[in-house]
């Protein structure tokens, strides 16, 4: 829309006024994302954009300030062009939620794909008896505060800079994530394919597009997203529920529901 605005410019179509070309700009980004079938927040975006960029370009800031900005976006949303996992973090009622399902064993392994600024795993990792919580994640900065993080506040709790879809599931009791509805088919075929027996998975938000799910219970109460809970059966299918280990754990919340 922008090459749309110079072009007219250029063939000597000038507007009447920088607010009318600015109007037109945004008229011309929304047309064009709705010809282009966007979700709609794009058309509120690509017309809001013209006149932001305006605005930016109004203040005279030196060159240097956007560098850094863009800088500092880049390293915190990394690749979420082909993820389509934005960073965003969960809250304590989620944690709290989440802390119940920690295995009980001694060596359990637990793991956060996706562990942003690493508020959960370094919330599980303090739980008394609490397994060995691993944290991955793809964005530099993210990775970085949350190895930061596990450093001042002594934790034993470990943030791995990689892609979870790179990294072998099969060791693993309990696997939490909270990503994105983009990303769950193929996560779904990843943890089919690899979670040993007896494991368990849980999403924050996000369910498995046609995958049946079960809620764990005291999820989506105020200020709680549901929780959706799947077990890995000794026949290797990976199916909703929660599994022996933590039906019994929520069994009271159960019966009275
Ligand atoms: C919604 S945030 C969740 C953060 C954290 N788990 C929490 O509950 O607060 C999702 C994170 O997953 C990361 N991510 C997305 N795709 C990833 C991938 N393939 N491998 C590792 N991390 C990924 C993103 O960078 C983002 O920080």
């Amino acid at each position: 829309m922008l090459l749309a605005g110079w072009l007219l410019v250029t063939l000597g179509l000038q507007p009447p006024s920088a607010w009318v070309g600015l109007a037109c700009q945004a008229l011309s980004g929304a047309l064009l994302s709705a010809w282009l079938r966007l979700p709609s927040w794009w058309l509120a975006i690509n017309a809001v954009f013209p006149a932001a960029l305006h605005g930016a370009v109004a203040l005279h800031w030196p060159p240097i300030v956007f560098l850094g900005a863009f800088v500092a976006l880049a390293l915190v949303y990394w690749t979420t062009f082909s993820t389509r996992v934005p960073l965003y973090a969960s809250g304590p009622a989620v944690w709290d939620l989440m802390a119940r399902c920690l295995p009980v064993r001694p060596g359990a392994r637990a793991i956060d794909l996706g562990s942003g600024l690493g508020g959960l795993a370094l919330h599980l990792a303090r739980q008394p008896g609490a397994p060995v919580v691993l944290g991955l994640e793809l964005a530099p900065l993210p990775w970085l505060w949350s190895r930061c993080r596990a450093r001042w506040q002594g934790s034993a709790c470990r943030f791995l800079r990689q892609d979870y879809r790179q990294h072998d599931l099969s060791p693993y009791d309990l696997v939490l994530a909270y990503l994105s509805p983009a990303a769950m088919p193929a996560l779904w075929q990843q943890l089919a394919a690899q979670l040993k027996p007896g494991a368990c998975f849980v999403s924050c938000e996000f369910a498995v597009p046609g995958q049946a799910a079960i809620a764990l219970p005291g999820s989506g109460l105020a200020g709680v997203p549901p929780l959706y809970v799947w077990h890995m059966g000794t026949d290797g299918v990976l199916a909703a529920g929660m599994g022996p280990d933590l039906t019994a754990v929520f069994w009271e919340k159960l019966s009275c529901s």
